[in-house]
């Protein structure tokens, strides 16, 4: 018999796939590890599990307690499956910039969801940090899960992303490419694998108006290259404390637009229907192709799946609204 105790057994363990044609004039063979086959749909049900068993363990959570997160939808679907499982409740900040649909999903596994502002500064009262920083205050038994700089993220990662990587590439992997946010996946991942082979080159995925690529380049903190952006679940304003830079040798910068033409594209030519944050991956790779050898074996990190974008990237209205796509 092959039985699940419940849901949680079933996070991790998610397949690598071939690219077939998209990548078909990039030297590499060019993989994805689709994330999107997790219980949550998406690679964050890994650090939400692991967030709630570290927290467990050192008695930051207590039996009957309530977690609270900022979440942009995907850490809160892994937050309240294990929540539920567990007997937790969960109090979720997002901000209305993100998919409605993504709120509307957590509110269905029983979340409670306060949408705030989006173009207020993380230390506002206002913003989604800070409310989330104020009802764990307030709110007895309450525990902050903090993804930003909780590194019981980046650990999830360094135990199931890393090794999972490294066993179903036999070790061959060159090269991991990973849209990065609050830098868990990224950081932890190469950890794991840089500590199998320093040669392995990690390249992180960022949009236009996150501070990160900057920040990497020069290490200054210039908020005058942060602006609002439509990609969704990657690039920051600030640098959470889930990034260990020296774990990463380049950053590339896509488009909000570039990024949801090569989500649809991958949908309608690979038959993966995965989230933004897949398609301005993949499109950050193309920019790199030239770097790549033909023996080079290249892992794209897929986070979630496109159920979540439905009225956005893959609304031909919306598109057309955004000026991606011509009427
Ligand atoms: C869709 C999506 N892509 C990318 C990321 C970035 O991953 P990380 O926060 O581990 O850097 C996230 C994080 O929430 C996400 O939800």
């Amino acid at each position: 018999m092959d039985i699940k105790n419940n849901v949680l057994e079933t996070i991790g363990n998610t397949p690598l796939i071939r690219l077939n044609k998209i990548t078909k004039d990039i030297p590499a063979q060019v993989l994805a590890k689709v994330d999107y086959f997790n219980p949550g749909n998406s690679i964050k049900d890994r650090m939400a599990l692991k967030m709630i068993e570290v927290a467990e363990r050192e008695g930051k959570l207590k039996p009957g307690g309530t977690i609270i997160e900022c979440t942009s939808g995907n850490t809160g679907m892994g937050l309240v499956l294990a929540a539920t499982v567990k007997g937790y409740k969960c109090i979720f900040t997002t901000t209305y910039k993100q998919s409605k649909e993504k709120a509307d999903i957590l509110r269905a596994v029983g979340a409670e969801v306060i949408v705030c502002p989006t173009n207020v500064a993380p230390d506002d009262p206002r913003s989604y940090y800070a409310v989330a920083t104020r009802l764990a205050r307030e709110i007895p038994n309450a525990f902050h899960t903090n993804q930003y700089d909780n590194l019981a993220n980046r650990l999830a990662h360094y135990e199931s992303t890393g090794p999972e990587l490294w066993n179903q590439t036999d070790g061959k992997i060159t090269h991991l490419v990973c849209p990065a946010g609050t830098g868990g996946t990224i950081t932890g991942t190469s950890m794991f694998l840089k500590q199998k082979n320093p040669n392995i080159q990690v390249w992180a995925i960022d949009a236009f108006g996150s501070l990160l690529t900057h920040y990497f380049n020069t290490g200054l903190m210039d908020m005058t290259k942060v602006h609002p952006y439509m990609s969704e679940g990657f690039g920051e304003d600030f640098v959470p404390q889930n990034f260990d830079m020296s774990y990463i040798d380049h950053f590339e910068q896509v488009t909000d637009k570039d990024g949801a033409i090569m989500a649809r594209r991958i949908a309608k030519e690979e038959g993966l229907f995965c989230g933004y944050s897949a398609g301005s991956c993949l499109q950050g790779l193309l920019q790199l192709g030239e770097r790549l050898k033909a023996e080079d074996m290249v892992v794209c990190i897929f986070h979630d799946h496109g159920s979540r974008y439905v009225g956005k990237i893959y609304n031909d209205n919306w598109m057309i609204e955004q000026g991606f796509l011509s009427k």
